[in-house]
């Protein structure tokens, strides 16, 4: 029930009131957690083991918390491999491709699409991710769309699933914009009442909802007591930065052609804008302007966009690097952006994302001595040990 973590050579906190620099980190570090809770962190000369603990040496290595996934589309079947090859000859990304998955999802069954998400979190786990966002999306009709929350919830995996309900993801191929959301705002989201934590909407004037139909899917959301978030300015400028931010929206995600007034807006609402360079750089699409909403006062986090038309990856630590190279944040941005960030973007910030005493003791130990290395020694898994809940999971 007991851990303690010694030696960590760099234990990164990520809350500077715990150690030095943007990303608190205590040198020569340790930790210890009870019953699945981080209960002290400091030096490692300081340290007290508590009776019967479980010892784990990190032999000088960088911990960093346990990566949190903000933004995913875990629960799907199918691929799209073929929509990706005429891409890479050329041809655009289109929201229509969705359907291909739409189709490949209703046609498998329960336990299929269980087993393939459970396969999913272990890869996202065997990168250091403890914690995922999870979108359904694929449904799209009303019991389409609560069969994949219903999966979605209950998933048996170490890691944390934090469900969201996208019913408002494209337009079903057999209905129309107005017909869908309808139902969505009268009977999906109600019924998703018990089973999801998020309600999300892609606001996309060129293949998705406008701005009115997406407030009419954010108003029926709060009151439904979901948090909110915001698919905006993918494809481009559609007025879903300015909506998430009026509607006190937790994350308002992609981003790509955001404007400055869109930040500054996001930036008075305490909205965190969650930017997904995977999906940017395998669709040829614009990279989001990271720093000008930096400048702007945004908090960013940083996710793989996990789905099987724009960024079919779990390697999370890429993103960290793609962050650096592509958006180009500063190491410690990109690293807050997949931690402390990324879980202020699911509303979870007093859970996870930092090593601090009263959260849950989830952490990945490197195969490193510097945290640096997830974006500089990049492509490669530097997990070495996958804490979550207090025990060694990966
Ligand atoms: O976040 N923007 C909408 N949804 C996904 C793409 C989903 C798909 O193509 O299957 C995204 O990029
Ligand atoms: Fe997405």
């Amino acid at each position: 029930m007991s851990l303690v973590l010694r030696n960590a050579g760099r234990l990164v906190t990520c809350d500077q009131e715990l150690g030095e620099g943007p990303l608190g980190v205590i040198r020569g570090g340790a930790l210890v957690a009870e019953k699945g809770r981080i209960t002290w962190v400091g030096r490692d000369r300081d340290a007290k083991s508590p009776r019967g603990a479980t010892e784990l040496d990190a032999e000088g290595a960088a911990v960093l918390p346990g990566l949190v996934d903000c933004h995913t589309h875990l629960v799907f079947a199918g691929d799209r491999a073929e929509e990706f090859g005429a891409r890479m000859r050329g041809e655009p990304y289109k929201a229509g491709g969705i359907r291909t998955t739409v189709a490949a999802t209703r046609a498998a069954g329960d336990q299929e699409l269980t087993a393939l998400a459970l396969a999913r979190l272990d890869r996202f786990l065997g990168f250091g991710v403890t914690t995922v966002e999870a979108k359904t999306g694929y449904g799209l009709t009303e019991a389409e769309e609560l069969r994949l929350l219903r999966i979605t919830a209950a998933l048996e995996h170490p890691v944390n699933v934090v469900p969201t309900l996208l019913a408002a993801h494209v337009i079903p191929p057999e209905s129309d914009a107005a017909t869908w959301i309808d139902a969505v705002c009268e009977r999906v989201i109600p019924a998703a009442r018990k089973l999801a934590e998020f309600s999300d909407v892609w606001c996309e004037p060129n293949g998705a909802f406008d701005v009115e139909q997406s407030r009419r899917v954010l108003e029926a959301s709060r009151s439904a007591g979901l948090g909110l978030k915001v698919h905006a300015e993918q494809l481009g400028p559609g007025g879903g930065a300015a909506l998430a931010a009026e509607m006190g929206a937790t994350s308002a995600d992609h981003l790509e052609h955001v404007t400055p007034a869109d930040a500054y807006a996001l930036a008075d609402a305490g909205t965190v804008g969650v930017l997904m360079p995977g999906a940017s750089m395998l669709t040829a699409a614009p990279y989001a302007p990271a720093r000008m909403l930096i400048e702007r006062g945004v908090r960013l986090a940083l996710s793989t966009d996990f789905n099987p038309g724009t960024s079919y990856t779990e390697n999370l630590q890429l993103m960290v690097a793609l962050g650096c190279g592509l958006l180009k944040l500063t190491p410690e941005e990109a690293l807050l952006g997949v931690t402390r960030n990324a879980a202020a973007a699911i509303g979870r910030e007093d859970r996870c994302g930092r090593l601090k005493p009263g959260l849950e003791a989830a952490f990945v130990v490197l195969d490193s001595r510097s945290e640096v290395d997830v974006a500089y020694h990049y492509g490669v898994n530097l997990a070495a040990t996958v804490v979550r809940g207090g025990e060694v999971a990966a």
